[in-house]
């Protein structure tokens, strides 16, 4: 018996240490251990049968072997592990010299978003809430609810897209159509800006475009009186194009504004000169402006007898182009990213 636990003990070690692999050894284990026909199990098992006085040593050296074999298969093991790690590491180390892939590319906001955005912040310091309204737009608000009857010439110099079947609807030619929808929803007193996308039938050059953005803004309330317009235009002026931007308001007339003026801003190509963008005046208009008319406001439901208010549309689209020196207003439009990714 000691004899043969002996040589299996010799064996067993030799093949353990030369095992290459988890699995040999896991089989290995299987072969001296197993249950049913271990190596080892049925000596141990023998043991009972051996006459009385061998059996204790026999026993002692049995359990002396197979702790021994325990050992050496779990150093074994760890041994084991650590070479797969090192293989790992070794198959999957990085490759410092291996050219990086091409950075995804980010996209950013349209220059007319960000003059926009600057606005936004600008009026709702100021108190404005910001309104957006239909492009789609019935004739009725565009047009008439803004003291621009059917029968009225103005309609002529703002010919739009008209929809098939729905003679009452329009695509809305200016943000002006918001005045008395918000006059009706909200009542006065009331401070609001509306910046939306417009349309008109134009034919296109470059400053004219038949889709075009617009920032309108009305302050309705007890005391409203026409230097309040113009200290709002002046700010704004200010906030866009710095302290020295020179601005003056000229009478012009609106159907929806009594009275009413142009506001225009220094040529932002020939800073007041005259060239083919400003028409050789000097100046570009940015806004158009006024009191708001009694019968606009009436149509909203207020009286105009309590409140008084005025009322501006700046074209978005000219103060964007003003802003970045953006002489062709079709490229805002345009899609064309190579003008895009300028700004
Ligand atoms: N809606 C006018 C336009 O399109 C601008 C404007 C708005 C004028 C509000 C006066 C008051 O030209």
């Amino acid at each position: 018996m000691r004899d043969k636990l002996k040589k299996l003990k010799e064996e067993a070690l030799s093949v353990i240490n030369s095992a290459k692999n988890k699995m040999e050894l896991t089989e290995l284990e299987n072969r001296y251990f197993g249950r049913k026909a271990g190596e080892l199990t049925i000596i141990l098992r023998g043991l009972k049968d051996l006459a009385e006085v061998n059996r204790k040593s026999a026993g002692e050296l049995a359990n002396e072997v197979k702790s021994l074999l325990e050992e050496a298969i779990n150093e074994k093991r760890g041994i084991l592990s650590l070479v797969e790690f090192e293989t790992r590491l070794d198959e999957e180390k990085n490759d410092v010299s291996q050219p990086s892939l091409p950075p995804l590319e980010i996209g950013h906001y349209h220059p007319n978003t960000l003059v926009q955005r600057e606005l936004e912040e600008l009026f709702t310091s100021m108190g404005f809430m910001i309104l957006d309204g239909p492009e789609l737009e019935s004739e009725y608000y565009n047009f008439t609810a803004v003291n621009v009857p059917p029968t009225h010439p103005a309609r002529d110099m703002q010919d739009t897209f008209y929809i098939k079947n729905h003679p009452d609807w329009v695509m809305r030619t200016q943000t002006s159509a918001m005045q008395v929808r918000a006059m009706q929803k909200y009542g006065a007193p009331l401070r609001a800006i509306v910046p939306g996308k417009c349309y008109r039938n134009e034919s296109t050059d470059s400053r004219h475009e038949h889709t075009f953005y617009h920032l309108e803004g009305l302050a309705i309330d007890k005391e409203i009186n026409f230097s309040h317009l113009k200290g709002v235009m002046g700010l704004l002026v200010k906030q866009l194009y710095g302290s020295d931007a020179k601005f003056r308001l000229r009478p012009k007339y609106f159907p929806f504004v009594e009275p009413g003026v142009n506001g225009e801003v220094t040529c932002f190509l020939c800073h007041g000169v005259g060239c083919r963008v400003c028409k050789n005046s000097g100046w570009l208009e940015i806004v158009g402006a006024g009191m708001i008319h009694p019968n606009v406001l009436k149509e909203g439901n207020i009286d105009p007898k309590i409140y008084q208010g005025f009322a501006f549309g700046f074209g978005l689209s000219r103060l964007v182009m003003l802003k970045y020196g953006i002489e062709d207003v079709r490229l805002l439009e345009s899609g064309d990213l190579r003008f895009i990714k300028q700004f």
